[in-house]
């Protein structure tokens, strides 16, 4: 029964790509895909991930599947209709549509990101029997299948979609911000690398920091990569090429440089005071590793890093580690 409902989901979010594919190129769809070529996706890109755009009368997706045989109901489920009273209508509406396929080919949902101002910016399926948006990585239907064995994840549709146009095909989104345990545990199962390039702001730092840990417990090999002056990767690489974006990566931070280098914001390494601030901080996140040769690892780096002898460091880290007890 479960089994069905869910092989009937891919089935009409299939249908809908269609759907949404051939309206980006009817003359209800030429502002958006204005907007597209704006932005600076090729035809081929827009083929290669079935972008497509939802009109704003709220009703377009709806007789196309009701035509079909689709009940409300059902579309409901699949989270394409929204209903409100007794009224159903297209939750997508005056969208530019990105499907969200599955490592097996699955479309399992949508985000669509409105061209007008409204808000949100982009609006996602709703959580629904195939849809689990903390489960899912955007892309990794094609970045799974390179011959690198990294994967480069970054916070956003359009993030993944200009580094696949570029050549870095290895690029997946983690849809929002904080990477969960279920994505790790994705990305684990094909590649042993991550690079982690989220957006140069306060909100993708400390996305990437809670992110690190959860990569870093499956052992998976960490590198985060920093985009200078706030931008995120689609606008760098639009700005400043693709080889620009490859020096970023060659020159990405491993773990241990990237919080080090998070911690010690701010302070002034050589005032005894800030020194002693940067160690608590980094004591207490060293506290946290179930990895004892990790945590020695780290420790050493952290002495290194505020020149101070390593016993220190591993006396604050049992502090912590004690106070957790
Ligand atoms: P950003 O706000 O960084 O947007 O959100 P963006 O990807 O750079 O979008 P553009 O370039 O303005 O088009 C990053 C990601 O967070 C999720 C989306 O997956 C988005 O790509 N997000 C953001 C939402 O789900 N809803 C929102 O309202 C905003
Ligand atoms: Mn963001
Ligand atoms: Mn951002
Ligand atoms: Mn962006
Ligand atoms: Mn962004």
């Amino acid at each position: 029964q479960r089994k069905k409902l869910i092989d009937e989901i891919y089935k009409v979010n299939k249908l809908a790509t269609m759907y949404f594919y051939n309206k980006l190129f009817s003359e209800e769809g030429r502002q958006a895909l204005t907007y597209i070529r704006k932005r600076g996706l090729t035809e081929a890109t827009i083929k290669k991930f079935g972008i497509g755009y939802s009109s704003p009368h709220g009703n377009g997706l709806l007789n196309f599947l009701k035509e079909k045989g689709y009940t409300e109901s059902f579309l409901v489920k699949a989270g394409l209709l929204s209903q409100k009273n007794n009224r159903y209508y297209d939750r997508f509406r005056n969208r530019v549509m990105f499907p969200i396929i599955d490592v097996k080919g699955n479309v399992i949902g949508f985000g669509g990101r409105s061209i007008d101002d409204s808000l949100p910016k982009y609006l996602n399926t709703p959580e629904t029997e195939v849809f689990k948006k903390g489960k899912t990585l955007f892309a990794i239907n094609f970045a799974k299948k390179t011959q690198q064995d990294k994967f480069i994840i970054v916070e956003g549709y359009m993030d993944a979609i200009s580094l696949h146009q570029a050549g870095i095909d290895c690029a997946v989104a983690s849809l929002g911000t904080a990477l969960t345990e279920d994505q790790a545990r994705l990305i684990k199962r094909y590649k042993g690398n991550v690079v982690i390039a989220y957006d140069a702001d306060e909100a993708g730092i400390s996305a990437a920091l809670r992110g690190l840990d959860i990569l870093d417990e499956l052992n998976l090999n960490i590198k985060v990569l920093t985009i200078p002056y706030g931008k995120d990767p689609d606008e760098f690489i639009k700005k400043e090429g693709v080889n620009a974006f490859n020096q970023l990566i060659e020159n990405a931070d491993s773990l241990i440089e990237f919080k080090a280098k998070v911690f010690r914001k701010n302070l002034d390494l050589d005032n005894p005071q800030d020194r002693i601030i940067y160690v608590k901080k980094i004591a207490k996140d060293i506290a946290k590793l179930s990895d004892e040769v990790k945590r020695e690892v780290y420790i050493s780096s952290a002495a290194k890093v505020a020149q101070i002898p390593e016993n220190a460091v591993r006396t604050e880290v049992a502090r912590f580690v004690n106070r957790e007890i």
